[in-house]
């Protein structure tokens, strides 16, 4: 008989992976790079479940970053699927303008009574870059209502990443990310970032956040605080490589905000449900009530897409009776509420509640980030950093020097392609290994995370070492 090839003699790929590849590039990716696009041999995920992707050459892979921070109850989750499926058959949309429907319904009381504070009201979006754009957009129409349309600087921070809306990509600070593409530069300004691992030689970390939250006044000062609307900040900034502001800083900046009637929002996009031990971690970890909180991934664990804002008591009866005049705000998804979406939320909280998943992370965050903190001992390691479920590995090899950036990226390139070949997906930021595993992981699993890790560092170093682009 016949034996049908099941590989090609061309490239030794399964013919499946051949054909997606093939296919893939008609797929523009998010930050796609064009020169590369199509060339790139990009690996297809095929299936998952628990903390591990299948590509469709077969190779099971530790997921490191979670998706992107987002996979939080883990891959495959059947009670998930079922929730989903049933929500599907009994009503699968209808308008949010002019009904209500039961999830939605549910899932706002439900986070109204999680929520810190008095953040009882929830607006609900597609994501996360549409919840900073929504919570922008509310807070202009507050004061546009409160008679002070002068009221809209927005203040945000180098390093931080907010989205991919025109609004909430102005207010994102990763210099990388400004080079071809237009910003809001008139009423959004950036401090500088609060990273202490970049503090200036000699200063302590006291000073240091001292000189961050002046940092914040003296914006303020400088526009005029009938001038400013809002400071918005992540609670953690993630995706500029999981930089943790000094202790007391979050407190601090808050104190500053409401001595000028600044509205303070905090992007807890990555830090809400449970990557931190906590379904919010703006109160819990960090003592600052917020005025406003955008979330979105871990709200469903990405089994679909869902954001949301959730606004304060104080704010929303500011706008009641005659203050809002006539007005409505003008600004809504055709997703908005979305039942499938609000189902999906609510199995996953109810997931969460049940399998005491933020008690799991707050039991093995600690190991994690000990076993990631043994890393420091590897000479191209310069930053170990991280809380809970959430961490980086920053190697220095371009701190100093003329091509640091594209060494930074060429020793990230080697970390990933090693890692990936051991088991695990890293998906470096240039030469930062950032990691927000599935909140389930377990501590095996966590020592076969890091010793990949090490393995894939390790090798990257010798690799650049004896190329002579790193003199150690
Ligand atoms: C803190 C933060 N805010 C907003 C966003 C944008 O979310 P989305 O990609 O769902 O639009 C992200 C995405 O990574 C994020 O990390």
């Amino acid at each position: 008989m016949k034996v049908r090839p099941t590989h090609s003699p061309r490239s030794n790929q399964p013919f499946e992976t051949e054909r997606l590849r093939a296919q893939d590039r008609h797929w523009i990716h998010p930050w796609e790079n064009f020169q590369t696009a199509g060339k790139i041999e990009r690996t297809i995920a095929a299936h998952a479940q628990g903390i591990y992707i299948y590509d469709t050459d077969g190779n099971r892979l530790i997921d490191g970053p979670g998706g992107m921070w987002c996979v939080n109850i883990g891959h495959g989750n059947g009670e998930i699927a079922d929730a989903v499926a049933e929500q599907i058959r009994r009503l699968s949309y209808y308008t949010p303008w002019s009904l209500g429907n039961a999830p939605a319904a549910e899932l706002s009381e439900k986070l109204a009574e999680m929520a810190p504070g008095d953040l009882n009201h929830v607006f609900y979006t597609t994501g996360g870059s549409t919840a900073v754009d929504s919570a922008l957009r509310f807070v202009m129409y507050l004061n546009n209502c409160l008679g002070r349309p002068e009221k809209k600087h927005i203040i945000s921070r180098q390093d931080a990443y907010h989205g991919s809306t025109y609004l909430s990509a102005s207010c994102s600070g990763k210099a990388r990310d400004k080079n071809h593409l237009d910003f809001e530069t008139g009423f959004i300004h950036h401090l500088p970032s609060p990273n202490p691992y970049r503090r200036p030689e000699g200063m302590t970390v006291e000073d240091f956040c001292d000189a961050k939250v002046a940092d914040l006044e003296n914006k303020i000062l400088e526009l005029g605080a009938d001038k400013v609307a809002a400071f918005i900040a992540e609670p953690i900034l993630a995706s500029g490589g999981v930089i943790m502001p000094p202790p007391g800083y979050h407190v601090k900046c808050l104190e500053v905000c409401r001595k000028y009637d600044v509205l303070y929002i905090a992007d807890e996009v990555v830090t809400a449900f449970g990557r931190l031990g906590h379904f919010f971690s703006c109160e819990a970890v960090f003592g600052v009530v917020p005025d406003i909180i955008t979330v979105a991934k871990g709200i469903t664990s990405a089994y679909v897409p869902l954001g949301a804002v959730l606004i304060s008591d104080r704010l929303i009866e500011q706008l009641s009776g005659e203050q809002a005049g006539d007005g409505y705000f003008a600004n809504g998804f055709t997703y908005s509420g979305h039942p499938v979406a609000c189902a999906a939320a609510l199995k996953n909280i109810e997931i969460m509640e049940r399998d005491k998943i933020l008690e799991h992370v707050r039991a093995v965050g600690p190991y994690f980030q000990e076993r990631l903190r043994a890393l420091t001992d590897i000479p191209i390691v310069g930053d170990v950093r991280g809380m809970g479920l959430m961490g980086c590995v920053e190697c220095a090899i371009g701190r100093e020097g003329k091509d640091s950036l594209a060494l930074d990226y060429e020793i990230g390139a080697r970390i990933d392609r090693h890692c990936q070949a051991l088991g695990l997906i890293v998906r470096p930021l240039i030469n930062m290994c950032v990691l927000s595993p599935p909140l389930i992981i377990t501590r095996p699993q966590i020592d076969d995370l890091v010793s990949i890790l090490r393995i894939g560092v390790e090798r990257a170093m010798e690799e650049v070492h004896q190329e002579g682009l790193w003199n150690g």
